[in-house]
């Protein structure tokens, strides 16, 4: 059976590369992007998660995190999180690299994380990029050295990837000896080329594995936290 393959490729590589999407997170009760209750099936990201939306819609902009901020306070890594975080622990994993910006790897135990799409969980100045608190940014204040817009550190359309991290993740991925996606679309350039990158085997967990059922040596339809305790050895 392929969750039994799978189990004795997770076992026998001592080099596995982890990527990881909104999916990882929707068991925690944080909604991810593109499904049928994704974000964006009820707003235009365009409108929200782009410079443009900073600088000339600032309260939409600045409701949209500040809801998804508030959300993460109610809400904690799943058992899936777990499992990766011990799978680090265990030699196993070299590298979880993230687009998720909720910080629930970390929070669940994994140290090498690289999150490729930023931290909803710290604040700067858009203009002078200086670092300002979680309080300032809730109460809608302005940057206390420019007077400039706050905005979380994640990245927005149309803004670069972080360079390190991305490079780390790249090196990581042409060095590993197994590739685990999960929980991503796998919609959004360059992340997307990430699963490309890499000689080693090639492994996609989702919930709908349709368009990209062609591109991995195993594909795994099913939820997260299932398909990893069904894993765990
Ligand atoms: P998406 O919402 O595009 O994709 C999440 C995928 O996870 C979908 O294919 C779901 O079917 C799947 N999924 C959801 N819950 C699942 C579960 N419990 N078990 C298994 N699969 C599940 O999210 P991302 O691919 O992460 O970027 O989106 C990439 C980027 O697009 C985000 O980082 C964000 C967004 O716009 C920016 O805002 C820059």
């Amino acid at each position: 059976m392929t969750i039994e393959r799978l189990r004795e490729w997770v076992q026998s590589s001592n080099n596995t590369v982890i990527l990881t999407g909104a999916g990882m997170s929707t068991e925690s009760g944080i909604p991810d992007f593109r499904s049928a209750s994704g974000w964006w099936n009820n707003i235009d990201p365009r409108t929200v998660a782009t410079t443009d939306a900073l600088t000339q819609n600032y309260s939409l902009f600045y409701e949209f995190y500040k809801i998804r901020i508030e959300n993460l306070e109610k809400a904690a890594p799943h058992e899936g999180h777990k499992i990766l975080a011990d799978w680090e622990k265990r030699g196993k994993v070299l590298l979880v690299a993230t687009q998720n910006v909720d910080g629930f790897h970390q929070l669940a135990g994994s140290q090498k994380v690289e999150e490729l799409h930023g931290s909803i969980r710290s604040i700067r100045c858009h203009r002078c990029q200086q670092a300002a608190s979680m309080d300032n940014f809730l109460n809608k204040v302005s940057c206390s050295h420019c007077g400039g817009k706050l905005r979380p550190n994640v990245v927005l359309f149309g803004e670069g990837l972080p360079q390190a991290s991305w490079h780390k993740t790249m090196e990581a991925m042409k060095a590993a000896e197994l590739v685990l996606v999960i929980g991503t679309s796998l919609e959004v350039y360059p992340v997307n080329q990430l699963p490309m990158m890499t000689r080693g085997k090639t492994v996609y967990i989702n919930l709908d594995i349709s368009q990209h059922a062609t591109q991995f040596d195993i594909t795994i339809e099913g939820k997260i936290k299932e398909v990893l305790q069904q894993l765990q050895v």
